[in-house]
């Protein structure tokens, strides 16, 4: 069978995960959302303290869910197709450690809505996103409709969801959608630095401000800052906490053990 996702530890901390289907612009069917479930769970269990997820070749992150899988599907084993999609965006969401989407070309459909799962992304200059699905006769199934509003607000998410009209990486930038856009060449560079940056964290500290900013778009008012309190003073108990403030008045860098 293809290998369909690729990994490696880049560098201490670091895992590159790449879905690997280049013939097939990286679409998504139901093996590479399999071994991307599996591929994740073991990260989080893992030593691993930031991923970057990308797309194999210069052309495409993803062009999408794939299209043969949709197309002659019942009702139900396509509700089982979205369903599996939308866990393992979910996954990629609510994992411990940080998903850094390397957007390395297109971005269409499914994989658009897995770079919006994705807590940080960094595109490519000649990169774009896209939701096609209306023009098909479709529409977005893993998640588009929920997480580009929360993203870009209703109006604008609307326009985009509705027209299917490309969103250039210079305007998600502008939009807040993207970290950085660079040249081509630099996007897993740039990813790496930043997973690199991430990586010299204390783990908890790391896991808690993402779960914290997470639940924060969730809940209402000061139910998110009950949260906050809650992930920041189980924070303060952990030894890397005392370690950072050691360190810090020790005048020395930190070593952070993940505990
Ligand atoms: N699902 C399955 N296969 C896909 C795919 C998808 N979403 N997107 C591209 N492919 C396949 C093509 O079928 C083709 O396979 P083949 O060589 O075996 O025929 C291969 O990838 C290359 O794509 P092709 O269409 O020949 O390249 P192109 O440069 O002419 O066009 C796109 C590129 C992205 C514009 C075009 O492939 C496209 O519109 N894809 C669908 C995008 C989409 O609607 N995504 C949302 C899905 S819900």
């Amino acid at each position: 069978m293809e290998n369909v996702l690729l990994y490696e530890e880049i560098e201490a901390g670091v895992e590159l995960v790449t879905i690997n289907r280049p013939d097939k612009l990286n679409a998504l069917n139901q093996n590479v959302l399999q071994e991307l479930a599996s591929k994740l769970e073991q990260i989080e269990r893992s030593e691993i303290r930031a991923v970057i997820l990308t797309g194999a070749g210069s052309r495409a992150f993803v062009a999408g869910a794939d299209l043969e899988e949709i197309a002659s599907r019942s009702p139900f084993a396509l509700w089982d197709f979205l369903r599996q999609g939308q866990k393992v965006l979910r996954l990629i969401e609510e994992l411990r450690k940080p998903v850094i989407a390397a957007v390395n070309g297109f971005a269409l459909g499914g994989g658009f809505e897995l770079a919006l799962a994705c807590p940080l992304r960094i595109a490519a200059e000649t990169a774009y996103f896209a939701f096609p699905e209306a023009g098909l006769g479709l529409m977005p199934g893993f998640g588009g409709t929920q997480r580009l509003p929360k993203a870009i607000g209703k109006t604008l998410a609307l326009e985009y969801l509705l027209t299917g009209a490309r969103l250039g990486a210079a305007e998600a930038y502008r939009l807040g959608l993207v970290n950085r856009v660079v040249p081509g060449e630099e996007v897993l560079p740039k990813a790496i630095e930043l997973a690199r940056q991430i990586a010299a964290q204390a783990p908890a500290a790391v896991q808690f401000i993402l779960q914290s900013v997470r639940g924060g778009y969730e809940l209402a008012g000061e139910r998110g800052e009950l949260l906050e309190a809650g992930l920041t003073a189980l924070c303060g108990a952990t030894e890397d906490s005392r370690e950072g403030l050691a360190a810090f008045k020790e005048r020395r860098k930190p070593v952070f053990q993940g505990r």
